[in-house]
């Protein structure tokens, strides 16, 4: 088996690119993928701060630097994914070798379908290391032009160390008017998806969860969940918006209801799946 890399980057810091990888994480378990996310941040801690995740035997840090081996710095994360995390200790920084960032990726495709690598601010050699490597880069980037125009210049870059965009995900979109065809204009890459600005992000985080586990039906999850699943391949599952037994009944539901018994079956187990048993 060979799985899939993906490297989720930007061209500006704070712009949405943790809370999207460990979403997209989050997805492809529930679409049944084996996933682990890689926190390849050296220098500060991303994942290991909004996910509570199992402490492992070893940390990213003591694998780059020789002393332990990919699968023992895996642990698991809340929402059926494995994650890999860094230290959190300033000597850690100093032994990690980052070229060696393409032997663990690659260790890890032998394991899992999926291994998304979170990466860090700034464009030094160790950043880029991932956006060489990545069988798909997905560039996030709030709808702001000064994001948007270091969006278009880490595309380059990511050209420039041989690697392959995917396209580019629009986050925390709302808010005053957003012109998402203009936005798009600036960076020349297909738009994968838009993400809009959700409160309940910030509420997750203080969960320690991903948003579309702590809050399956918010509007920043339902796109998540759409985005993922289009990432794979694959439609979503019917959307369960506004499909709470007494409320509206939303398009997906009422699909459901004209679909046959057995497609309604098999749609409650998943919604159960996916909500793990909170609204099915
Ligand atoms: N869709 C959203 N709606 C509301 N808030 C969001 C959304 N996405 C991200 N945020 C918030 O934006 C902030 C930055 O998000 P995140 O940490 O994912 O960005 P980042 O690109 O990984 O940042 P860094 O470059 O520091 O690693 C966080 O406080 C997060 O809660
Ligand atoms: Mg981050």
């Amino acid at each position: 088996m060979t799985g899939r890399v993906f490297a989720v980057a930007s061209g500006k810091g704070g712009v949405g690119k943790t809370t999207t990888a460990v979403n997209l994480a989050a997805v492809m378990a529930e679409a049944d993928r084996s996933v682990v996310l890689v926190d390849y941040d050296l220098g500060m801690a991303n994942v290991g701060a909004v996910l509570d995740v199992e402490p492992a035997e070893a940390t990213l840090h003591d694998v780059l630097a020789g002393d332990a081996d990919a699968l023992d710095a895996v642990a698991e994360a809340p929402g059926e994914f494995d994650a890999m995390v860094g230290g959190t200790d300033i000597e850690d920084f100093g032994r990690a070798d980052p070229s060696k960032l393409r032997e663990v990726a690659e260790d890890l495709r032998e394991e899992y379908d999926v291994t998304i690598v979170d990466t860090g601010g700034g464009l030094s050699h160790d950043t880029t290391v991932p956006l060489g490597l990545a069988d798909d880069v997905l560039l996030v980037s709030t709808p702001q032009v000064a994001a948007l125009e270091n969006t278009a210049k880490t595309l380059d870059l990511v050209e420039r160390v041989g690697g392959d965009v995917e396209g580019l995900i629009l986050t925390r979109v709302g808010g005053a008017a957003v012109d998402v065809d203009e936005a798009v204009e600036r960076v020349d890459a297909p738009l994968l998806g838009t993400i809009p600005e959700d409160g309940a992000v910030a509420d997750s985080e203080a969960a320690g969860e991903p948003l579309v586990v702590y809050a399956p039906e918010n509007p920043a999850a339902q796109s998540y969940r759409e985005l993922g699943y289009e990432l794979l391949g694959e439609s979503p599952p019917v959307s369960f918006r506004d499909g709470d037994e007494d409320g509206e009944v939303s398009a997906g539901a009422a699909f459901a209801e004209v679909a046959d018994e057995q497609a309604e079956a098999d749609n409650e187990s998943l919604l159960s799946r996916l909500t793990g048993g909170r609204l099915g």
